[in-house]
């Protein structure tokens, strides 16, 4: 059966019209840094995938119908309910999104000394453990090509590292599916024998739930045991391996916000309940409108039906495809987003030189395309960075839940086709200025210009 779409268009947003002379003409004002973009000069934003999908009327519905300012939002209820029966996690906190989670997680276990070992930890998770005083160190397995569960951690370096913590002095994270590794699911194999060693340990094991309901699908069409049990099943089974879960309503639950922590550990529950009320709003609430926990709990339940899951999967897939034909490098199989290998696509620029900035300012110039490098270029003198080093040549490509159609993966796929095509015109990149109160970076072309046409 041919690829569909499993949803018709109700609300449409036109894309901006720029031209191509236009962008040049952007691209050469915000300094060659893509970043810098507003929205109206792009017209495919890949850029996240986090607050960017397409509700569904549904949501919409539930958005309009929710009565606001309750100290017990029916909302609520709602809320918890879908959260308890995906999870069965019984104790649940709404939060304003991801970052919050971690933030009231981490501070209630935390101290100078406390280690957060993970497959790899997103950088909200890691920036707050440093502000807390505590190293977040990533153990990601060892990479092996075309492997279907390259989000894996490491167990035997788990292990080891446990062996020699105090106890109580360490937690483990498993980031599903991890952003750090390219997008990459995590197997039940892996969290089962994770889950088993933080046991022994005494040590509790958290899930970043992120992108969990992708990676429940990952698990039923790549792990053979898993193949005839639905997507909501797997990601319950998931979810018992676990002391508890936070994540970002953004991505999965198909929310512009809002977020989660959940768990069945009654002393955590008196504790996250404090530093809620302390930090993000009553209990009850946690930060969000009683709109946007009707607009969660409706998008995580559409986001773990198996069809809808089918369509998400294949449409990466797919995408993959589409630009492995223009001739793109990628990291396969596909996982939640797509990861391009920047240093591979344009060979003739050295990588102190930023080959992942001049194919994104390509891209952005012959197409409009914005999209995402996953770490700073100004970000690698930190120790844990060194022993794994990011891929700061990749360029990570996202696709918006349910925003864009196969037709713009086609037109995206010869985007890609013109930019391979004159790849090696393209000049790589130096930083021309760099404001580290802002982060802000100034690049400029290592030739006279950046496209030699
Ligand atoms: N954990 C993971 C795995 C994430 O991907 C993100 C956000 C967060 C935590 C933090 O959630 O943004 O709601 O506070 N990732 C976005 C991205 C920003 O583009 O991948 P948040």
């Amino acid at each position: 059966m041919a690829f569909m779409e499993p949803f018709r268009i109700k609300m449409v947003d036109p894309l901006p019209q720029i031209t191509k002379e236009e962008r040049i003409e952007i691209l050469r004002k915000i300094n060659y840094n893509p970043l810098q973009l507003s929205d109206d000069e792009i017209n495919f934003d890949l850029w996240t995938d986090s607050g960017t999908a397409a509700m569904s009327h549904h949501q919409w519905a539930a958005m309009v119908t929710a009565h606001e300012g309750s100290i017990n939002p029916d909302s609520f209820y709602k809320f918890e309910d879908t959260i308890r029966s995906i999870t069965g996690f019984s104790h649940v906190f709404p939060v304003h999104q991801g970052r919050a989670a971690e933030h009231l997680l981490f501070s209630i276990h935390s101290k100078p000394g406390f280690s957060i070992f993970s497959n790899t930890m997103y950088t909200t998770g890691r920036n707050i453990a440093k502000r807390l005083g505590a190293l977040a160190k990533d153990l990601p397995c060892k990479l092996i090509s075309g492997d279907c569960f390259n989000g894996n951690i490491d167990c035997e370096r788990l292990e080891q590292e446990l062996a020699q913590i105090e106890s109580g002095n360490a937690m483990v994270v498993l980031t599903l599916t991890s952003n750090h590794q390219a997008g990459q699911p995590v197997s039940m194999a892996n969290i089962k024998r994770t889950s088993e060693i933080c046991k022994r340990y005494h040590i509790h094991l958290y899930m970043d739930g992120c992108r969990f309901e992708e990676n429940a699908y990952f698990i039923k069409i790549r792990e053979k045991s898993y193949e005839d049990m639905s997507a909501r099943a797997i990601a319950f089974e998931m979810c018992s391996y676990f002391d508890g879960i936070y994540f970002s309503a953004k991505k999965d639950a198909m929310c512009s916000i809002g977020g989660c922590f959940a768990t069945k550990s009654v002393d955590l529950k008196g504790k996250f309940e404090e530093m809620v009320e302390a930090f993000e709003g009553r209990r009850r609430y946690g930060g969000l409108a009683g709109r946007d926990l009707n607009a969660v709990a409706i998008g995580l339940t559409e986001g773990l039906e198996d069809r809808y899951l089918k369509y998400r999967t294949e449409s990466l897939s797919m995408f993959g495809d589409i630009l492995k034909k223009a001739g793109v490098p990628l990291v396969e199989p596909v996982g939640s987003a797509i990861y391009i290998n920047a240093a591979k696509c344009l060979p003739h620029i050295p990588t102190e030189q930023y080959p992942a900035w001049t194919l994104h300012c390509a891209l952005y110039v012959e197409g409009g395309i914005r999209c995402n490098y996953l770490g700073h270029p100004m970000e690698y003198d930190d120790s844990n960075e060194r022993e794994n080093p990011r891929p700061q040549h990749f360029l990570r490509i996202c696709l918006p839940r349910r925003a864009y159609t196969l037709s713009h993966m086609l037109h995206i796929g010869e985007v890609f086709e013109r930019v391979i095509a004159k790849r090696e015109h393209y000049s790589g990149m130096r930083i021309a200025k760099y404001c580290k109160a802002t982060s802000l970076i100034s690049l400029e072309p290592v030739k006279a210009c950046f496209i030699d046409e």
